[in-house]
C-alpha cells in the first residue's frame, strides 16, 4: 500500500492590508462589530493576478520539499476565483513553474477546495496512478465582492498555500478524509451575475453579489465539520486525545470555537490566523498548516486534525500524521511583483463603482 506524505508546503500572503477600521472608512461598519462576531483584525487585499499567488505559493512548497517542478506529475488547484475560465488556472501554474510532465486540474468546490484536492491527490498516489502531486488551494476574493456589502464584504481575504505529496510506504500523511455537500443549501452562498444561468444582457451582468445566508452557514459548518471529524478519528482509531493541532477551515473564530467544544477538543489545540487573513476560503488551510509549521506546533509523527466547509455547502475532513522532517530542504526566492499601492487604494474603483451602481 503506498501512502502519500507531505514533503513541502508553502504560502503566499499578499502585502497589503485592509484592516476593519479601512473598512469602516466607506461602509457602515466597526472594528467592534466585526472583531466579535469573527474574531477577523484585517484580510490581505491582491494587487495582482489569483495565478501569481499560486505559482510563488507552489515554488515555495517545491524548494521545502526539494523537488524539480519536472518530477510533479500532477497539479490540483483548488480555488472558485480562477484568473479565467478558460485556460484553467492549474495550467498556467504548470507552465510557469517549467512543471511540464504535470497533468493540470482545477477544483471548485469553495472554501473545502483543497482538502478535496488533497483526498483526490492521496488517493491518486495510493492507487499508483500519480507519484508526487502539487496541491494547490487559494482565492483572490476580494476581485468578486461586492464593496456594498457589508454583511460580506468584511469576512474574506486573499491569499493561497501548497503542499507537495509523494508516494511513500511508510504510514504517513491523509490516513483518513471524509468529504462531502449538502447541497439542499446550495444557495446559501451564491455568487450571482456572473456565469451562463445568467443573462449577459441584463444590465446586472458582471454586477457580481452574493447570496450570503450567514447564521445558516454557521449552524451547518458546525454540525458537518464536527461529524466528519468524528468519523475520520473513528476510521483511524483515533480519538481526539490523540490529536496533537487542529488545522480548520479559517471562516470565524466563533465557529472554531464552536466546532472544539462540539468536538471535545481542548481549544489550545487549534491552530487560528483568522485574525489576520479572514475567511481566505480555499487558501486558508494550506497557509494554517504552513504557518503551524513555520510556528513549530507540528512536530514529526503527529496526527494533525483538519476539517473545512463551504459554498456547496461542501464539507470535509482528514486526519493526517506528519512524517519525519518538519523543517523545508530549501527556501525559494520567488516573490508576487512589488506592490505600490495601499488596500484601499487598490479597492478605490471598485468601492466607487458599486456605490454608482447603488
Ligand atoms: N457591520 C455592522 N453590522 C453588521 C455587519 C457589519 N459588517 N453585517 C451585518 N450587520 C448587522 C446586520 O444588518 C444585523 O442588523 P439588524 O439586527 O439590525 O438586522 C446585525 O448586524 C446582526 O446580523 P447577523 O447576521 O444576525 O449576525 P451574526 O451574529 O449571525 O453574524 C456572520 C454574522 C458573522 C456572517 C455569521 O453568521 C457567520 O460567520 N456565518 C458564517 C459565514 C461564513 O463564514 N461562511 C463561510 C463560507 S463562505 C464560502 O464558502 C465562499
Amino acid at each position: 500500500m503506498h501512502y502519500a506524505e507531505i514533503t513541502g508546503w508553502g504560502k503566499c500572503v499578499p502585502p497589503a492590508i485592509l484592516s476593519n477600521d479601512d473598512l469602516a472608512t466607506f461602509m457602515e461598519t466597526s472594528d467592534e462589530w466585526i472583531t466579535t462576531r469573527t474574531g477577523i483584525k484585517e484580510r490581505r487585499i491582491c494587487h495582482c493576478n489569483f495565478s501569481d499567488m499560486a505559482i510563488v505559493a507552489a515554488n515555495r512548497a517545491l524548494a521545502a520539499a526539494d523537488l524539480d517542478p519536472s518530477e510533479i506529475d500532477l497539479i490540483l488547484l483548488g480555488s472558485l476565483t480562477n484568473d479565467s475560465l478558460c485556460p484553467n488556472t492549474a495550467s498556467l501554474v504548470q507552465d510557469a513553474l517549467g512543471a511540464r510532465n504535470a497533468a493540470a486540474i482545477d477544483i471548485n468546490s469553495a472554501c473545502t477546495g483543497f482538502l478535496y484536492g488533497l483526498h483526490i491527490g492521496t488517493n491518486l498516489i495510493r492507487t499508483g496512478a500519480h507519484k508526487k502531486v502539487l496541491v494547490i488551494g487559494g482565492e483572490f476574493i476580494s476581485h468578486y465582492m461586492n464593496w456594498s456589502r457589508r454583511d460580506v464584504a468584511v469576512l474574506f481575504g486573499d491569499d493561497c498555500g501548497a503542499v507537495v505529496i509523494e508516494a511513500t510506504d511508510k504510514p504517513v500523511g491523509l490516513l483518513s478524509a471524509r468529504i462531502g455537500c449538502e447541497a439542499d443549501a446550495k444557495y446559501a452562498i451564491q455568487i450571482t451575475n456572473l456565469g451562463s444561468a445568467y443573462s449577459r444582457l441584463s444590465d446586472e451582468f458582471l454586477y457580481i453579489d452574493w447570496n450570503f445566508e450567514g447564521q445558516e452557514v454557521f449552524k451547518r459548518a458546525v454540525k458537518s465539520m464536527a461529524q466528519a471529524c468524528e468519523d475520520v478519528l473513528n476510521d483511524c482509531n483515533l480519538t481526539v486525545d490523540d490529536i496533537s493541532l487542529v488545522v480548520p477551515h479559517q471562516a470565524n473564530k466563533r465557529i472554531l470555537d464552536a466546532l472544539a467544544k462540539r468536538v471535545g477538543i481542548d481549544e489550545n489545540k487549534v491552530f487560528i490566523n483568522v485574525h489576520k487573513y479572514g475567511n481566505t476560503s480555499a487558501g486558508t488551510i494550506p497557509v494554517a498548516l504552513a504557518e503551524s509549521l513555520e510556528e513549530q506546533r507540528i512536530k514529526p509523527g503527529d496526527h494533525v486534525l483538519s476539517a473545512s466547509f463551504g459554498a456547496g455547502l461542501t464539507w470535509g475532513a482528514a486526519v493526517i500524521r506528519w512524517g519525519d522532517r518538519v523543517t523545508p530542504i530549501r527556501a525559494s526566492d520567488s516573490e508576487l511583483p512589488p506592490c505600490n499601492q495601499t488596500a484601499l487604494e487598490i479597492l478605490e474603483p471598485h468601492i466607487r463603482r458599486y456605490a454608482e451602481h447603488g
